[in-house]
């Protein structure tokens, strides 16, 4: 394994987090994630489906964990079910867990082979009265054309059991992820310092007329001799106007002298997930707009970031940056404050500027499950307000990770260089590293 292996507390506390709000009675079935095909035989990196992870801890495909906390027997109390090898695998693709290694990273007494699955689970199933089934409940998922094994799961299950009552797994998982266990913070935080490293050597890579993706290769570089597994998701390296674009991520532009690179990049480690933006010129000096506009976002990421902390909802935390960021633009001379205040409240003018929030959960996903509910410790959000200018060929969004604590909160993001001066000197080598 690339991370230095998770302790297996964590995955034995989230179950025993995740049993206890089971309905009694009932079998929790989780699935891996399939390994997804581009084209022919090639297949795309594996991503662990997250809510199995979290309970487990296991990175292979083919897992099936069983949780039956009222089973009769205790040995069906939690069943980790993991693909067995053979002389071909081993051949081809190498090493995969034996039981022993599989028990060992989930702390699950009980492992079988994935196919006595079925017969296994046979046995348990006449004894209980309904599943909970894992299924991605995204608001952005497609759902046509990609049935996925926790689809094929539910047709099976519910074709072979019709007379079970079913519910959802993932209702119980969204309500325990947002709030992170120390584990998990470290993990995040470790991303964080990945990112830090990158944000360094970026700044000492760029110069003028180099390709974006040439800062992207920085970043690849950077984490995979870190011990990190994947971008936690395609960078965003947008010079001058691109960074206008929010997802503009194709980053095969030039870097014009005179222009400002906006970079969005996150780091997945261990499966957590860091998420990061900051902007710098190309030349090294920001030029006079650049600066008013970057003091404008940094003032609204550091009085709004403030807003990060236990009690406030999220709803009011993104009023409140909306307010902040209105206000700049009016510094700006982007909106003009009579209009801004004979604006319709249903359509505010800043949205033109300024169309995205500002803070979501980070995690085992970027951004990261769970329903939005009152701020509370342990959670981890970014904050990430922005200016976009197209018509000036400008874009700045900056981007930090908070840990929310009992008082406020602790920026896993700090030695990340963000104020206009350290940029700056870095860039131009006045100050060692
Ligand atoms: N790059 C995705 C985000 O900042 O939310
Ligand atoms: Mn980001
Ligand atoms: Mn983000």
């Amino acid at each position: 394994m690339r991370y230095q292996q998770i302790p297996n507390t964590l995955f034995i506390e989230n179950r025993n987090r995740f049993i206890a709000k089971m309905k009694p009675n009932t079998i929790a079935i989780l699935t891996s994630n399939d390994i997804k095909h581009n084209n022919a035989d090639d297949v795309m990196d594996f991503a662990q489906n997250n809510d199995l992870f979290y309970l487990s801890g296991i990175n292979q495909e083919e897992t099936i964990l069983v949780l039956y906390p009222e089973a009769y027997k205790e040995e069906n109390r939690a069943i980790l079910f993991v693909k067995e090898t053979n002389e071909h695998i081993k051949i081809w693709d190498g090493e995969k867990l034996t039981k022993e290694e599989a028990a060992n990273i989930s702390g699950i007494k009980r492992v079988e082979w994935v196919n006595d699955f079925e017969t296994l689970l046979q046995y348990m199933a006449f004894e209980a009265d309904g599943f909970y089934l894992g299924h991605n409940e995204h608001i952005k998922r497609v759902t046509k054309d990609q049935e996925t094994r926790q689809d094929r799961m539910i047709t099976w299950c519910k074709q072979k059991y019709p007379l079970h009552h079913y519910y959802r797994a993932a209702k119980i998982t969204r309500e325990l992820r947002p709030v992170k266990s120390q584990e998990e913070i470290d993990l995040i935080q470790k991303a964080a310092a990945i990112s830090v490293e990158s944000f360094y050597s970026i700044l000492k890579a760029v110069k003028p007329n180099m390709k974006e993706y040439e800062l992207e290769a920085e970043l690849i570089y950077n984490l995979v001799k870190s011990g990190a597994k994947r971008h936690a998701f395609k960078p965003i390296v947008a010079s001058g106007k691109n960074a206008c674009a929010l997802h503009y991520n194709t980053n095969d532009a030039i870097c014009k002298d005179g222009d400002m690179i906006l970079m969005d990049f996150g780091v997945c480690y261990a499966n957590y997930n860091s998420d990061t933006t900051r902007c710098f010129p190309v030349n090294g000096t920001f030029s006079k707009r650049q600066k008013e506009v970057y003091s404008s976002v940094l003032h609204c990421l550091k009085e709004g970031s403030k807003l990060l902390k236990p009690g406030i909802t999220h709803i009011d935390y993104e009023k409140n940056m909306a307010t902040l960021v209105e206000a700049e633009l009016i510094k700006l001379g982007v909106l003009h404050a009579d209009e801004v205040a004979n604006q319709d409240p249903e359509r505010p003018l800043y949205k033109k500027y300024f169309m995205h929030g500002t803070a979501h959960y980070i995690g085992l996903d970027v951004h990261d499950v769970g329903l939005y509910r009152t701020i509370e410790p342990g959670m981890v959000f970014t904050c990430e307000p922005g200016i976009y200018i197209p018509e000036e060929g400008i874009g700045c969004r900056l981007e930090n990770d908070y840990l929310i604590t009992e008082k406020g909160h602790i920026n896993l993001t700090e030695d990340m260089p963000i104020e206009i001066e350290a940029i700056e000197a870095l860039m131009n080598n006045k100050k060692e590293q």
